[in-house]
């Protein structure tokens, strides 16, 4: 009886799909498409005080009719915060929505009751004050809405923004630090369109199923824009600030991407690759060098998430048109360097951070977790969507799944038999011990990382460092927020 809702479901989403304005844009030529537009960065490192709003707001975002959108202190997003390593950050948060509102500083390490999880929403018109101590590395984290069970439209309308931790130490790691100039942080994001030009979020039973995936690709909320940068080495600050869209990264002309950071920080050596992997949620620091003077896009490859065998690729073909999603490549933004832009840069450094320390010889013990897509083995429909659980059981807010010793050092084991999931922990860091079956780990994610993207299978050793309180309890899902807010989440307590 489920299964037939399922399916009648599915027909229903293909039905929608097929009417919209489908298949990869061809986007306009270089001259015509918008310039890349740079966040405020807002440097807290003097005040201590950061003052955020949640906020309605209009923007244009195809240059035609305006869309409904949401910011933190502004339309759409909100600014780049910059934090010193070693400060208080006094929060105010309002919210000036008609919802409630939780906000998480995703990445930050800070204890559950200032983490804003969804047990932390904020009424409308309330305000929320935590004071953060900022006492982790260097990184480039962000906070984005995390209110239960609205993460995904709610993010997806624009309420998300990055945060710098500093430690002041760029220039002597020889790292482009001229914000905005040749340090670049891009917020990368799919969005949907419909014939007017608006900004739409419909998901269907595809899109809930398999995460919301739009066919226009954003950047700081420019629809493939054009990035004018110096003649010389540009540091690019990534965030995938998608609900589920998993991007492939590469120069068009194959020129290599210099990994100097993941996650939670540094790496300690830099790698270099032409393709990029980032999942929901991830971010990861690249030093590009644009000294021949030549333009060139950066360009993501398909998403397999979108296709794959089983019940997903039946889903895909009754989609019809899924094939225009899951095949060729589409544009992220377009590099053009001008000579009048200040150089500085000109090489790429051997290392920016010490090695990796070895690995605890102790672990205190291992826990397993299974996202499930279905429960019980069927699709499970509620509320006119699928509810999905980790180890059998979907996200309740009573009920606290894990508690967790303080200071201990756990091997966790994530395992999902359907689909890709990047799975995020809160409130620690984590070294990922496998990825894939069997293989080496990935090279991204040889650093410290708060987000690993599950294929079948990984291993993560995670030390907490950071108390949660069961009240204020810190969470762990799948990132693709469709998946998040169907359930796919859990909580523990550290203490
Ligand atoms: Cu970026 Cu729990 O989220
Ligand atoms: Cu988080
Ligand atoms: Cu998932």
């Amino acid at each position: 009886m489920r299964r037939r809702t399922f399916l009648k479901g599915s027909m229903a989403a293909c039905a929608t799909a097929a009417s919209g304005a489908w298949g990869i844009s061809a986007p306009a030529q270089a001259g015509e498409r918008p310039l890349l537009p740079i966040p405020t960065l807002m440097d807290v490192g003097r005040s201590g005080r950061l003052k955020l709003a949640a906020q309605q707001g209009e923007t244009a975002f195809l240059g035609g009719r305006k869309s409904p959108s949401r910011g933190y202190g502004q339309a759409y997003l909100g600014p780049v915060v910059r934090a010193r390593q070693g400060q208080e950050v006094a929060v105010d948060l309002q919210n000036r929505l008609d919802e409630k509102l939780a906000t998480h500083w995703h990445g930050l390490l800070v204890p559950g009751e200032m983490d804003g999880g969804p047990h932390q929403a904020i009424a409308p018109g309330e305000s929320w004050q935590p004071v953060l101590p900022i006492t982790q590395p260097a990184c480039t984290a962000w906070f984005h809405a995390h209110t239960h069970p609205r993460t995904a439209p709610q993010v997806y309308s624009g309420l998300a923004g990055v945060f710098q931790v500093s430690d002041g130490r760029d220039e002597e790691r020889g790292l482009p630090t001229d914000f905005g100039v040749d340090d670049l942080t891009l917020v990368i994001q799919d969005r949907q369109f419909d014939d007017a030009g608006r900004m739409r979020y419909e998901p269907g039973m595809f899109g809930r199923m398999h995460g919301f995936q739009g066919d226009r690709i954003l950047v700081n909320g420019a629809p493939e824009p054009r990035a004018p940068v110096p003649r010389s080495v540009v540091r690019l600050r990534l965030l995938n600030g998608s609900n589920a869209r998993i991007y492939h990264l590469r120069f068009e002309d194959g020129r290599p991407m210099h990994l100097v950071a993941s996650d939670s920080g540094y790496l300690p050596g830099v790698a270099d690759t032409e393709t990029l992997r980032l999942a929901p949620g991830e971010r990861a620091e690249v030093l590009v060098d644009f000294r021949d003077g030549r333009p060139v896009s950066l360009i993501t490859g398909p998403d397999r998430n979108q296709g794959g065998p089983g019940m997903m690729g039946m889903m895909s073909m009754l989609r019809g048109e899924a094939s225009a999603l899951i095949e060729g490549d589409s544009l992220v933004l377009s590099f053009h360097p001008d000579e009048r832009k200040p150089a500085r840069i000109d090489s790429i450094p051997d290392a920016v951070a010490d090695p990796m320390p070895p690995l605890p010889d102790r672990v205190d013990g291992t826990r397993r977790f299974r996202l499930d897509m279905m429960l019980g083995g069927m699709p499970m429909m509620s509320r006119g969507g699928p509810t999905m659980g980790i180890n059998g059981r979907p996200f309740d807010m009573a009920y606290l799944n894990e508690r967790v010793r303080l200071g201990a050092v756990e091997r966790w084991i994530v395992e999902s038999d359907m689909l890709m999931h990047p799975f995020h922990v809160h409130g620690v860091r984590f070294r990922v011990l496998s990825d894939e079956k069997g293989s080496a780990v990935r090279m991204e994610n040889r650093g410290y990382k708060d987000t690993v993207l599950v294929d079948g299978r990984a291993e993560i050793l995670v030390e907490f460092t950071q108390p949660a309180a069961a009240e204020t309890p810190f969470m762990y899902h799948c990132h693709i927020l469709e998946h998040e807010d169907a359930g796919m989440m859990g909580h523990l307590a550290v203490g």
